[in-house]
């Protein structure tokens, strides 16, 4: 079977009500970065980070896939489909996506402060001070903060210089290093992209600037003729 990596972004999910980062109504209108997503903010207070993400985890209890998500599960019919998501949603995993990496962690997962290895499912539970891990720390957030490591990165990178098809979805490309994975897809591998915005991209790619809604069906139908 022939491999198809699909990047998405906080896009893929806005239809779904979860909003994105940087646009005009984006989460960083309503937030500094360094005070929720890195390890100084949370340091600094961690009873106001634990519940800025206890009020996503709950508002995602309360959403669901759009149809940009279930058309991506048509693809694993004809292809060996690996979604390489920047998002912390489990929306395409609830869509039946059978091969998602997470770049930037998982709103349902929470880890140990001590060692970043332990992590725990919550679901949709809230996480509390005093709230610890097997290990005895505090659990955290199982999100990667800017200025911490991306382990998932290097598969990521893996699966994009194998890939025979490359599909972005909803993302900036403002974020390092997930924004450089497409350095790693061959040369000879067809790009799509689908975004209402244009996005800046150095090489030659297909694009739809089209809401995710309707722009992924129409690369999925392509996809579904060429296999
Ligand atoms: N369908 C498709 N794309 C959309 C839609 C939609 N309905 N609505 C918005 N978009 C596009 C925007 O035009 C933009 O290009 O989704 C993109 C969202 O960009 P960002 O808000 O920057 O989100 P993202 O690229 O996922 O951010 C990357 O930054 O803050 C960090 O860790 C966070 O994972 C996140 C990373």
């Amino acid at each position: 079977m022939k491999k198809i990596v699909v990047l998405t972004g906080a896009g893929i999910s806005a239809e779904s009500g979860i909003c994105t980062f940087r646009d005009s109504d984006g989460l960083w209108e309503q937030y500094r970065v360094e005070d929720v997503a890195t390890p100084e903010g949370y340091e600094k207070d961690k009873a106001m980070v634990l519940d800025f993400y206890n009020q996503r985890r709950r508002q995602l209890e309360t959403v669901h896939p759009n149809e940009g998500h279930r058309q991506l599960v048509r693809l694993e019919e004809k292809y060996d489909v690996r979604i390489v998501t920047q998002n912390v949603d489990n929306l395409h995993e609830q869509a039946g996506s059978s091969n998602v990496l997470h770049l930037h962690g998982e709103l349902t997962k929470a880890r140990s402060e001590r060692n970043s290895n332990l992590i725990v499912d919550i679901g949709y539970n809230d996480i509390h001070l005093g709230d610890k891990a097997p290990d005895g720390a505090q659990l955290r957030p199982h999100i990667v903060w800017f200025g911490e490591a991306v382990p998932n990165i290097e598969p990521a990178a893996q699966l994009c210089e194998e890939c025979d098809y490359f599909v972005v979805i909803g993302t900036s490309m403002n974020v390092y290093p997930a924004a450089g994975l497409i350095h790693y897809v061959p040369r000879e591998s067809p790009c799509w992209l689908v975004d209402p915005k244009a996005v800046p991209i150095s090489r030659n790619i297909k694009i739809y600037q089209e809401k995710a809604g309707t722009g992924v069906k129409k690369v999925v139908d392509e996809l579904m003729e060429l296999a």
